[in-house]
């Protein structure tokens, strides 16, 4: 069958799906310029319909000038050159779709970049015009007006504030050149309409929603409770009035009404709310179909951590016309590898967690270089650093870079057939000989042979069945679970083998040939 009809006949599509986030720079490089673009991705998509994966998730390919990697977006209806242009873009779409993959991209819609045309209009215009409107201007504190209008702090370090020549100031919850957009102008909502629109209409199955509990701001911008910084986007809860507001919802509702016409399309929210019920509100019918939950995202490796992870998640679902969204890595984050202790033991568990997540029920989201356990790479020399977080923290946190280097695909040395040049925008690490797609594709007892086994058994097997999840009576420091059509995973977590569970082996991440499930190991089971 033609797959492009398959794809438009399954419109719950993404209620199971295993969508690869490709972080564009960091996934391949199809001109030479050391930076990954859309003919990179092209290049590649019969890579990832080997890999098993349903849909993309294309991180932002829109003209920007760079200031957070393209979460700056000047221009949200066109393609910033270094990464290609609209034609490129409408084939990879289109040779993705015969591939059966689908394709979603980002959605930015809390802010703009300090060079788009309505930011640049507002500057020019002066205080009180219309123009200001669309952006949150406010005069600022004190006799002169010299303190920034309230207390809030920005998510990369600093003030939320940045003063403009005239003397007002602008919000900006993240980098300075991304002022936060003012959700009640109706040009605003009318402008992120017609970027959907645009996206839809060209082919796009659906949306990765940025930061999408922020856009609602409280009325009179108070001050928010001096809270101490816990992380890049860590959830403060309530009383952090930059995020979660209940005005947040109207304008999901708006997303979801466009999304409902284009049956079969689908929008993930990325949403830091870790309060079980106040996530459940963004799943509600006419709002987003998914949400990550960042519980996974964060856990650490641990019965305690996994387990309350995967609890909390079923939780804020139930109740919502929703299915889970599990993560365990992504371009904001340090990679799980490296979050589970690193070296070997880092990889051994990567590979037990990957079969942990994919068994999970629900949707699931792989970040590139996941499924080649890549880890972070934590020595990048100072002067090559590039996200804001390095600058506005006055140096004190290096940032995200470390889970952003590009991946490895073939060879020796760097850049391992990521680019036609050795330079890449990150450096990668001289050693990453045996991490590359071709050395692992040649190696069955690979990561990377191992997510391609699970994600065809996952979509083959009737053992993946249901969405409902029981938990199994297990050895101490174990988890266990058991799915509706049969699938039975259990997790080691504990300093010793345990006993094989009784039933036919599905899939392990060890050796598991002498009846026991290894240390830092899983499997998966016809139960
Ligand atoms: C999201 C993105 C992150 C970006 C921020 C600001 O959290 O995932 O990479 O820096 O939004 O757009």
């Amino acid at each position: 069958m033609n797959p492009d009809t398959t794809l438009r006949a399954d419109a719950d599509w993404w209620r199971d799906a295993v969508f690869y986030q490709v972080y564009i720079r960091s996934f391949a490089d199809g001109n030479g310029d050391g930076v990954g673009d859309l003919a990179g991705i092209r290049s590649r998509l019969p890579y990832l319909a080997d890999l098993g994966v349903d849909a993309l998730w294309i991180t932002p390919f829109y003209p920007s000038p760079m200031a957070d990697h393209g979460y700056d977006v000047a221009d949200p209806r066109d393609v910033e050159p270094v990464f290609g242009d609209l034609a490129e873009f409408d084939a990879l779409l289109a040779e993705a779709h015969a591939l059966g993959i689908r394709v979603t991209v980002d959605l930015v819609p809390n802010h703009s970049s300090d060079a788009r045309d309505w930011f640049q209009a507002a500057l020019a215009a002066g205080p009180g015009s219309p123009e200001r409107g669309r952006y949150l201007f406010r005069d600022g504190r004190g006799a002169d007006g010299s303190e920034p209008p309230n207390n809030w702090p920005s998510v990369f370090g600093g003030p939320a504030w940045s003063r403009v020549p005239d003397g007002q100031w602008y919000l900006h919850i993240f980098a300075p050149e991304q002022p936060d957009l003012d959700f009640t102008h109706a040009d605003v909502l009318a402008d992120l309409e017609e970027t959907m629109r645009f996206w839809l209409d060209r082919g796009v199955d659906g949306f990765r929603i940025d930061v999408a509990h922020g856009m609602a701001k409280p009325e009179g911008l108070p001050d928010m409770v001096p809270m101490e910084d816990t992380g890049l986007l860590a959830d403060h809860g309530p009383g952090d009035h930059r995020f979660d507001q209940d005005e947040v919802h109207a304008v999901h509702r708006r997303i979801r009404r466009v999304l409902d016409q284009y049956p079969g399309t689908m929008a993930v929210g990325e949403v830091w709310v870790s309060d079980d019920d106040r996530l459940a509100r963004y799943l509600r019918p006419d709002e987003l179909q998914l949400a990550f939950n960042f519980k996974l995202l964060t856990a650490e490796w641990s019965t305690e951590d996994l387990r309350d992870a995967v609890v909390h998640s079923l939780a804020s679902v139930s109740g919502t016309p929703a299915p889970a969204c599990w993560v365990l890595s992504n371009h904001d984050r340090p990679r799980h590898v490296t979050r589970y202790g690193g070296g070997e033991t880092g990889l051994q568990r990567a590979r037990a967690a990957a079969l942990f997540q994919l068994a999970l029920p629900g949707a699931a989201y792989v970040y590139n270089g996941d499924e080649l356990g890549m880890p972070n790479v934590d020595d990048l020399p100072e002067e090559v650093l590039q996200d804001p977080v390095w600058e506005r923290s006055g140096h004190t946190e290096r940032g995200r870079d470390a889970c952003r280097v590009p991946m490895p695909w073939s060879g020796e040395e760097p850049s391992y057939g990521f680019s036609s040049s050795p330079e890449t925008w990150l450096p990668m690490p001289a050693d990453w000989a045996a991490l590359t797609v071709e050395a692992q594709a040649a190696d069955p007892s690979s990561i990377q042979s191992l997510y391609r086994k699970a994600l065809r058994l996952r979509s083959s097997s009737p053992a993946f069945a249901g969405e409902e999840l029981q938990w199994l009576p297990a050895p101490e420091d174990c988890l266990a679970f058991r799915r509706p059509g049969g699938l039975v995973c259990l997790l080691n977590l504990s300093h010793a083998p345990v006993p094989l569970p009784e039933g036919p082996v599905l899939l392990a991440s060890a050796d598991v040939s002498a009846g026991q499930v290894p240390v830092d190991a899983a499997v998966w089971l016809q139960g």
